[in-house]
C-alpha cells in the first residue's frame, strides 16, 4: 500500500501539464470526488493499526502535493492567459525600438545613388592594401615626398602591407581589371595614422570617382561636380575649383560649396571665407592610366575623391566627428530613412 502511495507520490511531482485541459484530468484524477485520494482515505480505514501512523503520513504528504502542483500550474496558466489577452493585436506599432542607418552610410548611399543616376557603376576594393595599389601606381613613388600627406598604418613591419589611405586605391584595381569606358565611383573605409580629434579620426570613409573615356576633359570633370553638389546640397548651390596638387592627377583641383555667411557658425565652419571644401579632383595623369594597361594617347579621364564624413557634418550640422564612431545610441536615433 505504502509502495503504491509513493508512486503516486513521484507521478504528482513529475507531472507537467501542457494545457489547462490536462491540469484539470489530473485535478479529477487525485482530487476529485471519486479520485485516488479518495480510494486511498477510504483504503486507510483496513490498514493494521501499527502502520496507520506512516501511512497517515503518507497519505497527507501525497494529498498537499497534488493540491501544491495543482494550484501551481493554475496559477501558471491563468497568468499566461492573461497576458494573452493583454496583447492588442489592432494597436498600432510602436516606432520607439525601431532601428536606423548609421548616419554614414546614409550620406554613402546617397552620394553612390546620385552617381548611379549618371551610369556610374559601384566598385569596391579590400581596405588591406599593397604599396603598388595604394602609393606607386598613383604615381607615388618610394621615397615620394607626398606619401607624408597621409600618415599610414603599416601590417606587421611589412612595408608592403598597409590599410590603405584613400579610397584611390579601388580606381587602380578597377583601371587594371577593366577597359575603358569606365565609369565608376567606389565607396570604402580608409585608415590614417592621426590623432583623433573633433575634426581628425584614424578611421574614416571615402567615395572616389573615376571617368575614363575617350575624349573626357576637365569641362565634363567640373559639369558632373555642379550636378553632384546641387543633388547632394540643394538647387542653389554654387561650387568653385581652387588649383591644387595631387601626385595621381595634372591638373588637380579642391572643390569647394558655398556654403554662406548667415550665421556665426557659418563664420565659423568657414573660417570666414563662405566657402567650404569637400573633395579633391583632376584629370588622371598619364603616367597612372600606363600603370593600369591604358594608353593615354587614346584616352584620358577624370578622377575626384571626397570624404564622407566631411559631407555627412555638414548635411546634418554635427561638428564633432567623433559622434560617428562613438555609436552612441541617443546620437544614431535620430537618423531614420529608407535608403
Ligand atoms: N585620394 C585623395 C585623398 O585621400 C583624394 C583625391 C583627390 C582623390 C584627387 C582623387 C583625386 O581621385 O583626383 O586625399
Amino acid at each position: 500500500m505504502l509502495e503504491k502511495v509513493q508512486e503516486l507520490l513521484c507521478e504528482v511531482e513529475s507531472f507537467s501539464p501542457k494545457s489547462i485541459e490536462e491540469l484539470e484530468v489530473f485535478r479529477i484524477k487525485f482530487l476529485g470526488k471519486k479520485g485516488v485520494m479518495n480510494d486511498l482515505f477510504a483504503a486507510f480505514k483496513t490498514v493494521p493499526a501499527e502502520q496507520k501512523k506512516g501511512f497517515g503520513q503518507a497519505l497527507n504528504q501525497l494529498k498537499q502535493a497534488a493540491q501544491r502542483k495543482l494550484d501551481e500550474c493554475k496559477d501558471f496558466f491563468e497568468n499566461t492567459e492573461d497576458d494573452g489577452e493583454k496583447i492588442d493585436l489592432s494597436r498600432p506599432i510602436s516606432l520607439d525600438n525601431l532601428g536606423s542607418r548609421h548616419p554614414i552610410s546614409l550620406v554613402r548611399n546617397e552620394i553612390v545613388e546620385i552617381f548611379k543616376r549618371i551610369g556610374f557603376t559601384v566598385s569596391e576594393g579590400p581596405e588591406m592594401e599593397d604599396d603598388w595599389h595604394n602609393f606607386t601606381a598613383l604615381n607615388l613613388q618610394k621615397e615620394h615626398p607626398a606619401r607624408d600627406m597621409q600618415d599610414t598604418f603599416f601590417i606587421q613591419k611589412n612595408p608592403d602591407v598597409l590599410l590603405r589611405t584613400h579610397t584611390s586605391s579601388v580606381q587602380v584595381r578597377y583601371m587594371e581589371e577593366n577597359m575603358p569606358p569606365i565609369r565608376t565611383v567606389s565607396p570604402g573605409r580608409v585608415y590614417r595614422n592621426e590623432a583623433i580629434s573633433a575634426r581628425a579620426h584614424c578611421i574614416f570613409h571615402q567615395v572616389e570617382g573615376l571617368y575614363i573615356d575617350k575624349n573626357v576633359s576637365f569641362a565634363d570633370l567640373k559639369q558632373t561636380l555642379l550636378y553632384f553638389a546641387k543633388e547632394m546640397f540643394g538647387e542653389q548651390t554654387e561650387i568653385r575649383l581652387r588649383p591644387s596638387y595631387f601626385p595621381f592627377t595634372e591638373p588637380s583641383a579642391e572643390v569647394d560649396v558655398y556654403w554662406g555667411l548667415e550665421s556665426e557658425s557659418d563664420y565659423r565652419i568657414t573660417k570666414g571665407t563662405g566657402w567650404l571644401e569637400i573633395m579633391g579632383c583632376g584629370m588622371v595623369d598619364p603616367a597612372v592610366l600606363r600603370n593600369c594597361g591604358i594608353n593615354p594617347d587614346e584616352y584620358s579621364g577624370y578622377a575626384f575623391g571626397m570624404g564622407v564624413e566631411r559631407i555627412a557634418m555638414l548635411q546634418y550640422g554635427v561638428t564633432d566627428l567623433r559622434l560617428f564612431f562613438e555609436n552612441d545610441v541617443r546620437f544614431l536615433k535620430q537618423f531614420r530613412s529608407t535608403i
